[in-house]
């Protein structure tokens, strides 16, 4: 998954409101690292909803803040204990107001750390895990007994099954944009990664449980939905008759949810790419040209060194099968660069096959050494100054990759999401097929609408449109 995003969650409509449910608290949530933790989050705020909380993105205002954490690189936990330790001050200023301040850990620190977090952080009420976030509000009424719940078991049931859903209003709240969580964890074991550990192994949630989440999503406007999954392409289930399904058939089946305007998934092994997924991106229109197909690195001695099991020119080979089923695809990737035993040549190599790819988007990072991952015993770390060097040549090759990818589509006429409005009056953001943000002039009351632009200019992080007279579909 990208771990790129760090928001509160988004508040819901009531937040905004003068408190009409008596007792009403309020909840700040936190989010670190990846998309599934931001959906995770909003879940979390659905199963509080039914305790009578409602989320605030005011700190100052909560009676509850949740960290819900990530552990993909160093320093995380580190970063989550200096968040404690102002959390604790804060504690003891409620305290002396004779107001309740709770503070609750979720997420994949919660899940690595567990019981270490309540002995460095004694602040902290409640620790929980990815799996077991559906007994917040069980760990919490323990805690308001006085009792430090750590709740970081890989949970019997199905989270999902206990989770109240979302209610129409804070959906709607949330825009026509969503994340659906389909699969969690991963068993492929690269050798640098701690997500095999912290979130387990792969888990599929049922098609009838995903569908009917999708058609509530899009019953309250949702018109966009993006799958979710630490390895989203191994999605695996059957179809009643006891025949396999995968990732295809589950897309081919969401095309079908009336009024579902648009479909993606993330994040994909290469190795899960199989002929039916490919040919989904021929027939469907649903789902968007755009795909985030992690490479990590370009030397086949460093992919083996990663147990990422595919060479280099099968990746390419993958991609070029791709694009011959869905030519104006958009490719984004993951890099590490620095894996321990990297030479100068291995890295050339990665630069080569950013090159050959030619990526719309990619993420990069500087190897990080997890505690536990099989990456962290291996010989010959890079240094710092090596990784760091790396790291700009690689981005700035991705940069200017990113920048002629938004330039070719001055000129185009696209189809455009209107999703939020514009920093400027009478200016709407929409979201292209690639994912880009795209500015137009367009009428909040539109949002939600796809319409037909053409793209005329360039911004740093987003393009600029004009509408074109025909409006697509509404
Ligand atoms: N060090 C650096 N980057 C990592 N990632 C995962 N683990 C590490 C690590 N130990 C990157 C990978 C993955 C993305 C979500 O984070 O590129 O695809
Ligand atoms: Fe981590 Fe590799 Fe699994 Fe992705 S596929 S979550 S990088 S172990």
């Amino acid at each position: 998954m990208n771990e790129h995003v760090s928001i509160p969650a988004p508040a819901n409509e009531a937040a905004h409101c003068p408190d009409s449910r008596p007792n009403t608290r309020k909840v700040f949530i936190k989010t670190y690292g990846c998309q599934m933790n931001v959906y995770d989050s909003t879940r979390m705020g659905d199963a509080l909803a039914g305790e009578g909380y409602v989320t605030t993105e005011d700190m100052g205002e909560a009676d509850l803040v949740l960290l819900n954490t990530c552990h993909i690189r160093e320093k995380a936990a580190e970063k989550v204990y200096s968040a404690l330790g102002r959390l604790r001050d804060m504690k003891k200023e409620r305290a002396a107001e004779g107001r309740e301040f709770m503070i609750g850990v979720a997420g994949c620190v919660a899940q690595a750390e567990g019981e270490e977090i309540i002995r460095r952080a004694p602040a902290v009420d409640v620790v929980i895990g990815p799996q077991t976030y559906h007994r917040l509000p069980d760990a919490l009424k323990k805690a308001r007994n006085g009792e430090r719940v750590v709740d970081t078991e890989y949970a019997v049931e199905d989270k999902f099954e206990h989770l109240p859903a979302t209610e129409k209003k804070v959906i709607r709240s949330r825009g026509v944009t969503s994340f659906l969580t389909v699969q969690e964890g991963c068993d492929k074991f690269c050798t640098f990664c701690v997500v095999p550990y912290t979130r387990g192994s792969e888990v599929s949630r049922p098609i009838g449980q995903i569908i009917d989440e999708a058609k509530r999503l899009v019953d309250a406007g949702v018109r966009e939905i993006t799958l979710l999954g630490q390895n989203v392409n191994a999605w695996a289930s059957e179809d009643g008759k006891g025949n396999a399904i995968g990732l295809a058939d589950l897309l081919y089946r969401l095309a079908d949810v009336p009024g579902l305007a648009r479909l993606r998934y993330t994040t994909s092994h290469p190795r899960d790419m199989d002929d039916r997924l490919i040919n989904a991106h021929r027939d469907l229109r649903i789902l968007m040209p755009y795909l985030h197909l992690p490479v990590q690195a370009g030397s086949d001695r460093i992919l083996k060194a990663m147990n990422r099991r595919h060479t280099g020119a099968e990746y390419l080979a993958l991609i070029e099968r791709i694009r011959s089923a869905r030519p104006d695809i958009a490719m984004s990737g993951d890099f590490i660069v620095g894996f321990p035993g990297e030479t100068d040549q291995d890295f050339e190599d990665t630069l080569r096959m950013v090159e050959e790819v030619n990526y719309a988007s990619a993420f990069s990072f500087k190897y990080s050494s997890r505690p536990g991952t099989p990456g962290a015993d291996l010989p010959d770390h890079v240094a710092e100054e090596v990784k760091t060097e790396r790291l700009e040549r690689l981005q700035a090759l991705l940069l200017k990759q990113q920048a002629d990818f938004a330039t070719s589509c001055v000129g185009k006429t696209i189809d455009l999401l209107l999703e939020k409005p514009g920093r400027m009056p009478g200016q709407v953001i929409g979201r292209s097929p690639w994912l880009q943000s795209v500015n137009v002039d367009a009428k909040t009351s539109q949002i939600g609408e796809i319409i037909s632009v053409r793209i005329i200019g360039t911004g740093p992080n987003s393009l600029f449109a004009e509408p074109v007279e025909s409006l697509i579909e509404v």
